[in-house]
């Protein structure tokens, strides 16, 4: 019998730079900075690899290792949190590179492992760890963009690693095929990589459960061994997938690939879908969707009836999807998503929570509801309009409920600069016509004090049909003019 043999994913890791595959931006990006190392004037103390599972990021980290000849130093997810793990990288990233000694390369695998309140300390240990090297630090992360690794996507080098291409994962799969002188059909091995979509050590392994189970790599094995496993994807890439999907089932799969709670998933969602969708009515069908879904998960929670739960996933999964027919290019731009603002809010200031409460207050003062209402299902719209509508109705929304410019700021994100300029504007525009409206008043008051001056006679005459006029408008439903305009008619 042969032993156990060594999994591939190890065995055909690169070893060079010029082996990492499909990533040339990144290269471009890491060479530059490892030689700025080497050479002693490094701009830049870490490095960021960020992209999706399986592209690559630690094995470049480990191709520079090995083709500067440094020492890896590695520390992962389980280790952050013990403080001896974190000493003893920090003794080492502090110390000179000996006359003789090698040089080390500090790996952080995983950091955005340490999103949660809960590793503040962690990431504060981290940041003073890049204060201190004087070796190389890289970092890797499949999602760096939550608000706790801020302070370090500021302190590092940002390098973008790209999922890979269906045909580069064959590519790759062929010639692991080659090198174990095994047969592998053409369709078995587009069928691994579709699978596997872009994520390559998924694919090896695949095709290495497929080599070693069946010894031969054939379309129909690949069906009957693979079909069951899933994968847990991060909520992102789960998001997106809702997003693109073409078909109710393809949405509903999607998401059982994550860990997420329901309802949880529905705040990423409700989130990032107008990051991705632009067409104002396709937002809308789709917040329509969205907005069911939470009916059922409040009657979920209010009353423990969780035989409703699939009418919700099926809502805010499929519902959201298939709401999107007008703009349905903008169902694959890449857009970054970001965490939900519900969940995000609980760690920012009190500042945010207060400028929603203003602006809360402000629509239920219009529309008569509650704030809580409105903080629910007005707000998102609010948004939507301020974000992706017309600007110039934004404005006008924005001086009707008197709101200031941190509300705008907060409703319109990137266009608040605009939407401030044209509120400007308006209300320089409406301030001249008021101007001009008391500047006419004031004329034909002056006017008649000069042609009709008022003696007490005139003013009981005037009393008596002010009289008049009240009880007539009171019959009447529409009163023949008001305010100025009945003022200058008179005049
Ligand atoms: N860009 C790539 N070029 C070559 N091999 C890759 C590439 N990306 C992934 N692999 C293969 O997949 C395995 C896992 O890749 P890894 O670098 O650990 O991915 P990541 O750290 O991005 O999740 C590696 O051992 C290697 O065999
Ligand atoms: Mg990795």
């Amino acid at each position: 019998m042969p032993t156990r043999r060594l999994p591939w994913v190890i065995k055909y890791r690169p070893k060079r730079i010029e082996d990492v595959v499909n990533q040339d931006k990144a290269k471009e990006l890491v060479i530059p900075w490892i030689r700025s190392w080497l050479e002693g004037r490094p701009r830049k103390k870490a490095a960021l690899f960020y992209g999706p599972p399986g592209s690559g990021k630690t094995s470049m980290a480990e191709a520079i290792a090995h083709e500067y000849g440094l020492e890896i130093v590695e520390m992962n997810a389980s280790d952050y949190r013990r403080a001896s793990d974190i000493e003893r990288v920090a003794k080492v990233a502090a110390s000179q590179r000996g006359l003789f000694g090698r040089g080390k390369l500090i790996l952080l695998d995983e950091v955005d492992g340490l999103s949660g309140l809960a590793d503040k300390g962690a990431i504060e240990a981290i940041l003073s760890l890049i204060n201190i090297t004087k070796n190389p630090i890289i970092m890797t992360a499949n999602d760096p963009w939550s608000p706790s690794l801020r302070p370090l996507r500021d302190a590092a080098l940002m390098v973008e690693f790209r999922r890979l291409t269906k045909t580069m994962v064959k590519r790759v799969l062929r010639r692991i095929c080659a090198s174990e002188g095994i047969k592998c059909e053409e369709e078995a091995i587009d069928f691994i990589a579709e699978r596997a979509e872009g994520d390559l050590r998924s694919a090896i392994n695949d095709l290495q459960a497929l080599a070693e189970g069946y010894g031969v790599v054939t379309l129909e094995a690949a069906r009957t061994i693979l079909r069951q496993r899933d994968r847990v994807l991060p909520p992102y890439e789960v998001v997106r997938r809702i997003i693109i999907s073409k078909y109710a089932w393809q949405a509903k799969r999607a998401a059982n690939l994550t860990d997420l709670a329901p309802d949880e998933l529905m705040q990423w969602i409700h989130e990032n879908l107008p990051r991705q969708i632009t067409h104002p009515e396709d937002l809308w069908r789709a917040y329509e969707a969205l907005s069911r879904a939470d009916v059922f998960f409040g009657r979920i929670r209010r009353t423990g009836a969780w035989d409703l739960l699939p009418y919700a996933v099926e809502l805010m999964t499929a519902g959201v999807a298939l709401a999107i027919t007008k703009d349905m290019k903008s169902k694959y731009r890449w857009v970054k998503y970001s965490f939900p603002q519900k969940i995000q809010l609980m760690a920012k200031t009190k500042e945010v929570r207060a400028i929603r409460d203003e602006i809360a207050e402000a629509v239920s003062r219009h529309i008569k509801t509650s704030k809580r209402k409105v903080r629910a299902d007005v707000l998102p719209f609010l948004t939507v309009i301020f974000q992706h509508g017309d600007p110039a109705y934004a404005a006008a929304i924005a001086i009707g409920l008197g709101l200031g410019d941190s509300s705008i700021k907060y409703l319109a994100q990137e266009r608040a600069p605009q939407i401030m300029k044209l509120v400007a504007a308006m209300k320089r525009e409406l301030g001249k016509i008021e101007r001009e409206e008391a500047r006419r008043r004031e004329e034909v008051k002056k006017e008649r004090s000069v042609t009709k001056p008022a003696t007490e006679e005139v003013k009981g005459a005037k009393k008596e049909e002010k009289e008049k006029g009240k009880r007539k408008r009171r019959k009447k439903e529409k009163p023949a003019g008001r305010g100025l305009d009945a003022f200058f008619k008179k005049g």
